[in-house]
């Protein structure tokens, strides 16, 4: 893969990596996006689906929907761009994977602790107590609605909804990642849901490399000093390579 000398230069350099992703890393796993012309967002309405209000008024329809997409979900496999994220974590001395999804790819592809920042629909939690529990264990208890809890209350997916804060802890751990970050690499994100999508500029502003993957432009594609406008599978593993051997030309 060319980059050009400058680039390159700075990229051979690189010891702190943050990889930002978005459900469009998780497209050629066969999972749907949310804005794209076949997303999630275009064929569902957002305020009837993921949002407290929406579970309080219609718990069962919530559940269901959460219950299948944690089964397609469950149904889907890592691909390349996964898999070559968690193999370049290895290799750098802190690569920290920051996620948007819910999906759990990340760590199945072997990225070690991946920061959830919308959390996951591979877990249930209690409305009440907090308890959290495998979904696969909910799912298969009740699948058509949210089981109770112990404590009476209701389980719902262990995830963030339009109008709840993030994981603290989750977010600080990211924003410290992208403070400390010499090279954020956004895969797969809209970049229009804050305040995730503000990582990326966070990192500009620090002096980070910034580099994009993703076929269309963005609200932050003018940030990065390297755009890669192809899908996440095809284009993130050759420059996840270019990027280990310039490291290894670099120290050589
Ligand atoms: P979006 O659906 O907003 O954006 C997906 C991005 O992936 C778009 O910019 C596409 O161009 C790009 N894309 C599509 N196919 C791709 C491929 N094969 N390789 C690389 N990129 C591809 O999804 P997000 O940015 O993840 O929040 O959305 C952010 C948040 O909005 C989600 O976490 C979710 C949603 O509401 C919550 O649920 C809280």
């Amino acid at each position: 893969m060319e980059i050009e000398k400058e680039l390159a230069a700075r990229l051979a350099a690189v010891e702190r990596v943050v990889a930002f992703t978005g459900a469009g890393v998780s497209r050629e796993s066969g999972l749907a996006t949310f804005r794209d012309a076949e997303g999630l967002w275009k064929r569902f309405r957002p305020e009837e689906l993921a949002t407290p209000e929406a579970f309080a008024a219609h718990p069962r329809r919530v559940w269901r929907w959460y219950a299948s997409r944690f089964a397609q979900v469950e149904a889907a496999e890592p691909n390349p761009a996964h898999r070559a994220i968690a193999r370049s974590q290895a290799l750098f001395p802190s690569w920290v994977v920051v996620t948007q999804n819910v999906d759990g790819l990340h760590a199945r592809a072997g990225s070690r602790d991946p920061l959830e920042l919308h959390g996951t629909v591979t877990r249930a939690r209690c409305s009440h107590c907090g308890a959290r529990s495998p979904m696969a264990a909910a799912v298969a208890a009740s699948p058509d609605e949210p089981p109770v809890c112990a404590c009476g209350g209701r389980l719902r997916p262990d995830v963030v909804w339009f109008g709840e804060m993030l994981p603290e802890d989750v977010l600080a751990r990211a924003v410290v990642a992208v403070e400390r970050c010499d090279l954020l690499i956004s895969v797969g994100t809209s970049a229009r849901v804050f305040p995730a999508a503000g990582l990326i500029e966070q990192a500009h502003r620090g002096g980070a490399l910034v580099v994009e993957v993703n076929p269309e432009e963005t609200g932050f594609s003018h940030l990065a000093d390297l755009r890669l406008q192809a899908p996440a599978g095809e284009a993130l593993p050759p420059f996840l390579e270019r990027l280990e051997e310039l490291r290894g030309e670099g120290r050589g």
